[in-house]
């Protein structure tokens, strides 16, 4: 390892990351195994349909637990708007859309992802307790009505979050060089942090938090 990297993750924050991520990935990769016909083969790891619908069932309690681990983990730092810099950030878009001189210095996570985090817990909880009831539906008596609300509900969670994971996957890696590192190791370039959390380095200098590796390369 380069001696001079920063680090910006602890292992357990890498630890719920990838629960979360991994937990989702495969439960989209189970829900369209079993909601379109065309895909059932999805099923053919799982010894067919009945197994794509129990390791949906018990892969969405792996993925409550990541998600209650990140709300607690994240929501101070990802899941509360600061003005007014988040707002200057919104007016320039962040600078990915357009050319713009200067981006607003935000702090650890930008308004951007912070809408991502906002909308994984929103729709993350709705996907969590409406499978919920799906599941256990013989045990509540929801009554019709309610019970057809849950299967829209639950596939409009899906594409929200599917869509967003897209951005983000692209973002996370060949968007912007040198992030996924954050979640890999959790070390990063001065220059990258400089770059992508500005706002954050300059946080960490002042408070004297900075993690600086400081031995030679080997
Ligand atoms: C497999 C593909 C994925 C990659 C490569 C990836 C990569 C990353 C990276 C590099 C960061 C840190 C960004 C930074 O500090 O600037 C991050 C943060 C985060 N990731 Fe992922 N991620 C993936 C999948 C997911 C999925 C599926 C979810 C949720 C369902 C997720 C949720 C989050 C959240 C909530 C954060 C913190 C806030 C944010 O950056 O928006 N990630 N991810």
């Amino acid at each position: 390892m380069k001696k001079g990297l920063i680090l910006v993750t602890s292992g357990y924050e890498r630890f719920v990351h990838w629960l979360l991520a991994i937990s989702c990935l495969l439960l989209c990769y189970t829900g369209l195994g079993m909601m379109f016909e065309s895909l059932n083969f999805f099923g053919v790891i799982f010894g067919g349909l009945k197994g794509l619908k129990i390791a949906h069932n018990f892969i969405g309690l792996v993925f409550g637990v990541a998600l209650g681990l990140a709300i607690k983990m994240w929501w101070k730092e990802a899941g509360v708007f600061v003005f007014p810099e988040d707002f200057e950030w919104f007016k320039t878009a962040g600078g990915y859309l357009w050319h713009v001189d200067k981006v607003a210095e935000t702090g650890k996570y930008n308004p951007g992802q912070k809408m991502f985090f906002l909308t994984v817990a929103a729709f993350g909880l709705l996907m969590f307790v409406t499978g919920f009831f799906m599941w256990f539906q013989e045990s509540f008596p929801l009554g019709n009505d309610l019970l057809h609300w849950l299967y829209p509900l639950h596939a409009l969670g899906f594409v929200v979050i599917f869509a967003f994971f897209f951005v983000h996957l692209y973002l996370g890696t060949i968007g912007n060089p040198g992030t996924v590192q954050a979640m890999i190791s959790g070390w990063v370039t001065k220059a990258w942090i400089r770059k992508q959390h500005p706002g954050w380095l300059k946080e960490m200098e002042r408070e004297g938090t900075l993690i600086v590796y400081n031995k030679e390369e080997k």
